[in-house]
Order: C-alpha cells, then sequence, then structure tokens
C-alpha cells in the first residue's frame, strides 16, 4: 500500500518537476516543518531594512504544493519562526481574492524558536497558491547583526548581515527552515539610499541608487543558504565571472588577495563539472563575522582577517568555491549528515590547493587540519566524534568541529587512496551529477557509493571499514595520517632550538612559510620559560605579527605561559576579532585561570556588544558570563 502511494507520488513529482529526494521528508528534528504534506516551492521576500529600529519588516510569499492531503482534520502548513513578530497570513490565489488566514504561533523553543501553523482552505489541495505573510524580524533575531558605524572599517555607515546556517533564516523569514526542503527565491530589498543591499542571488554589479534592490535566485537551494548583507559596499572585478564587495578601502587589498579566484573556480570546473550558479563573487564581511567563510551561492561571505598579504590564508575562498559543489549543489538533507557537505567541500578545497599552489601547500594545510582534528578529539565525548552525528536535543550550530571537516576529508583521501584517483575522480563527478540540486542524507550516500564504487571492487576495501568510518568514533586504523616534508625541516630546527644548539636568531627561517610559522609554533613543548618566550619574540616578532592565525597561534602560547607582554596585543586582538575559531581557544585558555579569567572579563566586557550573537553565546558559556 505504501509502496504503491510511494510510486504515484513519485510520478506525480516528477511530472511536477520536484525531485523525490526533496520531498520523500526525511525526520529533521531541527525543524517544525510538515513537508511531507505541504512543500514550500518558491519564496518573494519584500522587506525594508530599518537600521534605527535595528529590524526588518515587510512580507514573503511562500509558493506552496499539497504534497499529501491528510486523511483527518484541516490541511495545514507548518513553518519555523524565531523571535518573529507575525501581523497577517494571507492566501493568494490567482481567481480570488486574497484571504485571510487563522495562524498559530506555537510556544518558543530554546533551540527550535516557535512553529507557526497555518490552517489551509480545503481548496488549497487542488490548486497552486500562496501563502503571504507581514511580519518584522526582532533586534535580537539570531540570524541578523546589525553594526554600528564603529563596527566597520569606513566606521561612517551601518551594516547589517544575514548568517542562516544551521537554523537561523527562520529568525529572519518565516519558512521551512530544513535543508531538505529547496525552493528558488526572488527578493525587493528597501534599504537607505546611501546603502547597498546583496544577496546570495544574482547581484547587479553596478549599482543603483534609490535603495531599491531586486534579487532573483533560480536554482533551488536550501534555506539556510539565503543570505542578505546592506552597508556601504563597492564592487570591483577580478575576473570574467568573479569579483569582489567590499568597502571602499579594503576593495583593493581584497581584490589582489583573491586575485587566483577566477582560476579556483576553472580548476573546480575541470575536476569536477560545470560551475552551475553563473557568478562567483566573494563578499568581504566586517571583522564580528564569526566565521571564516560562509558559502553562500554566487556570493560567499568571507571574514576580513584572512587578507593577509601574501595569499597564506586564501585557502577559505578555495573551501567556499567547494562548497559549490559539495554543499550547494548536493546538501545534507538533515544537520546529522553536516559531514556530506563540510568533508567533501575540505577534501575538494584541498584538492583545488594542491592543482594551484602545488603539492606542498596542500600537504602542509592537511598535516595543520589533522592536528587541529586531534585537538578537537581529545575534547570531545566519544559520540561526538562519529560523521553522522546525533544532534537531537541539540543546537546544530554545536557540530561545527573537526569531525565532519577533517575526519570527513580523511575518509574521502582514504577512498582516493584506495581506488585510485582516476577511479575516485570519475565517481565523485558522477555523484555531483546524480544528486545535483538535492538533499541528500548519509543514508542516501552510502547505497549510491556502493553501487556505483564500492561494488565494482569488492576487494578495494572492506565494507565494514566504511560503517567505521562513518558511524564509529574516533580515527580508523586505517587513517591516512598526512605528511609534509616542509614540516620536517621546521621540526628539525626547533629541535636544535631546544636543545640549545642554536640560538633563536641562529635558526635557518629564512625561506620559511606561514604554513611552517604555524606548525613551528603548534608543536612547541607545553613548558617553556620566559627567556626563551622572550627569544622567541625578539629573533620573530610574533606578538606584532599581522598574519591572524600566527598571532593567534603564538597569543595561545603566551596565555599558556603568562607572557604578560603580549597581554596588550591580546586585547586589542579580542577587540578586533569576532571570528570563533580564532578567539574561541583563545578566551578558552584564559579562562583556565583565575587571573587569566579576570583579564579575559574585563576584555570580553568591552568585546561583547561588538561579538555576534553565536560568539556571544559560546564566550558567555565559556567564562560564565552573566548579567
Ligand atoms: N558552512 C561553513 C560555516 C558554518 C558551518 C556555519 C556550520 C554554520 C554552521 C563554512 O563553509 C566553513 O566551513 N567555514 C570555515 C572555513 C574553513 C574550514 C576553511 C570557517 O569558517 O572556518
Ligand atoms: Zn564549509
Amino acid at each position: 500500500m505504501r509502496r504503491v502511494y510511494l510510486v504515484v507520488l513519485f510520478v506525480f513529482l516528477s511530472f511536477t518537476g520536484l525531485n523525490a529526494a526533496e520531498t520523500m521528508a526525511v525526520d529533521d528534528y531541527h525543524s517544525y516543518a510538515n513537508p511531507n504534506e505541504v512543500i514550500v516551492t518558491h519564496i518573494d521576500l519584500d522587506l525594508a531594512v530599518d537600521f534605527e529600529k535595528k529590524q526588518l519588516s515587510g512580507t514573503v510569499e511562500l509558493d506552496i504544493d499539497v504534497v499529501k492531503k491528510k486523511h483527518k482534520g484541516p490541511l495545514e502548513l507548518v513553518l519555523d519562526t524565531r523571535d518573529l513578530a507575525i501581523s497577517k497570513v494571507m492566501l493568494i490565489t490567482p481567481k480570488h481574492k486574497p484571504k485571510r488566514l487563522h495562524y498559530r504561533l506555537g510556544e518558543s523553543d530554546a533551540i527550535l524558536g516557535s512553529s507557526l501553523t497555518i490552517k489551509l482552505p480545503g481548496m488549497v489541495a487542488h490548486k497552486k497558491a500562496k501563502i503571504k505573510i507581514e511580519y518584522t524580524t526582532s533586534p535580537q533575531s539570531s540570524g541578523l547583526q546589525w553594526l554600528e558605524p564603529e563596527q566597520t572599517a569606513g566606521k561612517v555607515y551601518p551594516f547589517l548581515f544575514t548568517q542562516s546556517q544551521a537554523i537561523h533564516a527562520r529568525s529572519w523569514i518565516p519558512l521551512q527552515d530544513t535543508p531538505q526542503v529547496r525552493t528558488t527565491f526572488t527578493a525587493t530589498i528597501r534599504t537607505p539610499r546611501q546603502l547597498r543591499a546583496v544577496m546570495s542571488a544574482s547581484n547587479d554589479i553596478s549599482p543603483v541608487d534609490n535603495g531599491i534592490y531586486h534579487f532573483e535566485m533560480p536554482q533551488s537551494i536550501p534555506s539556510y543558504l539565503i543570505a542578505l548583507a546592506v552597508g556601504d559596499l563597492k564592487f570591483k572585478s577580478m575576473g570574467e565571472r568573479t569579483g569582489v564587495f567590499a568597502e571602499e578601502s579594503l576593495l583593493d587589498a581584497a581584490a589582489a588577495e583573491f586575485e587566483d579566484t577566477e582560476s579556483m573556480v576553472e580548476t573546480t570546473e575541470n575536476l569536477y563539472g560545470p560551475y552551475l550558479w553563473g557568478r562567483y563573487d566573494i563578499l568581504i564581511m566586517p571583522p564580528s563575522f564569526p566565521y571564516g567563510g560562509m558559502e553562500n551561492p554566487r556570493l560567499s561571505f568571507i571574514t576580513p582577517t584572512i587578507i593577509a598579504g601574501d595569499k597564506s590564508l586564501v585557502n577559505v575562498i578555495a573551501h567556499e568555491i567547494a562548497h559549490s559543489w559539495a554543499g550547494n549543489l548536493i546538501s545534507n538533507a538533515t544537520w546529522r549528515d553536516l559531514w556530506l557537505n563540510e568533508g567533501f567541500t575540505s577534501y575538494v578545497e584541498s584538492r583545488i590547493m594542491e592543482k594551484i599552489y602545488g603539492q606542498d601547500r596542500a600537504a602542509m594545510e592537511n598535516v595543520l587540519g589533522y592536528q587541529g582534528l586531534m585537538e578537537d578529539l581529545e575534547n570531545l565525548d566519544k559520540a561526538d566524534q562519529i560523521l553522522a552525528i546525533d544532534l537531537q536535543g541539540r543546537n546544530p550550530d554545536d557540530a561545527f568541529t573537526g569531525v565532519p571537516y577533517t575526519k570527513g576529508q580523511l575518509f574521502l583521501t582514504f577512498l582516493d587512496q584506495s581506488y585510485g584517483r582516476e577511479i575516485f575522480d570519475k565517481f565523485l563527478i558522477s555523484y555531483f551529477e546524480h544528486f545535483s540540486f538535492q538533499s541528500i542524507t548519509t543514508e542516501d550516500f552510502l547505497p549510491y557509493f556502493k553501487e556505483q564504487l564500492f561494488d565494482l571492487q569488492p576487494d578495494a576495501v572492506e565494507w565494514s571499514t566504511i560503517e567505521e568510518w562513518v558511524y564509529q568514533p574516533g580515527m580508523p586504523d586505517s587513517t591516512p595520517i598526512p605528511q609534509s616534508d616542509a614540516f620536517e625541516l621546521v621540526t628539525h630546527e626547533l629541535q636544535l632550538w631546544l636543545a640549545g644548539e642554536k640560538t633563536a636568531e641562529e635558526l635557518e627561517t629564512a625561506n620559511w612559510v606561514v604554513h611552517q610559522w604555524l606548525y613551528f609554533l603548534n608543536t612547541m613543548p607545553d613548558e617553556l620559560n620566559q627567556s626563551q618566550l622572550t627569544q622567541l619574540d625578539s629573533a620573530f616578532s610574533f606578538t606584532q605579527s599581522t598574519n591572524n592565525e600566527i598571532a593567534h597561534a603564538w597569543l595561545l602560547i603566551a596565555i599558556q605561559q603568562n607572557y604578560d607582554f603580549a597581554y596588550e596585543r591580546l586585547e586589542d586582538y579580542l577587540l578586533n576579532i569576532g571570528r570563533l575559531k580564532l578567539i574561541r581557544p583563545l578566551y578558552k585558555a584564559l579562562a583556565v585561570t583565575d587571573d587569566g579569567h579576570k583579564f579575559a572579563l574585563e576584555v570580553y566586557q568591552k568585546a561583547r556588544p561588538t561579538y555576534h550573537t553565536l560568539a556571544v553565546s559560546v564566550i558567555d558559556e565559556i567564562l560564565n558570563w552573566s548579567n
């Protein structure tokens, strides 16, 4: 019975142009939505941006399709919301006048927000319909950060940006906030005249200045990829289909730093098939942006902290470009499957880096990634070391650890080495094509992998090894441990210094690149004395390093070893950077001692109002902040 029904459903959905993987709903415990009954297929936004009230207000129109009629009770559309004020819900059909609908906002859950249940009249079951919702966001909406002018590079105009991943889209749009639902979208954004709006959609690269911006995203995407930013933005082209949006003072430096963007896109196309999103542009964010990068389609949001002057940190760009295949073309259907996004992307990122900057650089980055994973594993419960992680009852942002990234990447590297690169590349090309514009679970991936690769060479790998990678904690014995010759040199010099055979000045570091310095700092012993720290600092000026990753690695050591001299720089660093990956370990290290904790609280008092809410909740917890 059920099977027959599914076949009918499948035929119906193929006919309507929807595809089965999108609509045969999987259980997503991070959403109230009911896409197995009613599914949203298109979103049309019309929002005004009010910097004074710190709110977006306007309407959203949702195109809906009834997937399955209920046997009992009225048909309902259930949406996700958080901190939204809903003022009106209307039904729009081609032939009838707009009709007000009854709706109910559920109780608010700390992680999930509130459900918005809209009663649909029976006629909707047979017709195309739109649901129009009038609403405003609130100043504390988790997906929005409203910045004061002082928090921007120019210091004259305010700035607004969204961060929808993982489940924050619901705090600025009422929608089905589960990545298994894919929609196209259009938008009209009304800004104060001087300020420009950009979105994860088609962006006009020649600006209008009437403050009304129109956007279109014709490819279907999950809700966590809907993004908006508003600020005093200028554009500079970098290549045929690539460019940068940034505040004017950062524009040239950014375009120079990221000049390889076009060739990164080309390289990925050569590896895995065509780039299907039209343009690829970069938006340089204010420094409080909580992530390194966010793969908003057509327009990656990028932290300014990677503009180092020497392209040493551009792997973040390669990473976000890689998401145009792994993540945006094929998306995780639930947050349990985040590794399908981040593991595949980290693997592709490394392949891009290898092609453009050579094997040595890719190898160094892989070793550094592995070091990070080892540290994370020491601090993670067994259950959180599993690729297909159980996040029930938890905030999906908790899954942002080295596990989906680097363990996921190593799994693919293991497959690459087991089957041979040529065969594995062919498999990936077919994978990206087969599931394109779909959202899939781990259990959709595994049978496809089994059929398309595993079964063709049954002797290459045991199935139990595959299951161990995906479903077991820790690292399998089959882990391909990354190695780097360039780092051997670093270890050699470090040993000479630690043994007292050379002073810091005498070390052969003249040709070292940023990654080697990072490795040098990361592999320092746990105990160093003050004179050793002073010697290192006077030889290499770590405290004054303008490379944010090197400064981070050094400041971590300074905290652990009570190197007072670096504390002024530390304060400055924490006040000017809001990227979690860079600040969280520093606060954590400070919180270990009473003095450190006291210092951290003093700095945090000043920094907290400038951080993104995501960063605030993480640092609040580390410091036991209350008030
Ligand atoms: N999509 C992620 C950021 C993210 C993950 C946001 C989970 C919210 C929840 C983005 O692509 C990313 O991975 N950024 C990394 C880049 C790095 C691994 C090169 C970052 O921000 O550090
Ligand atoms: Zn990523």
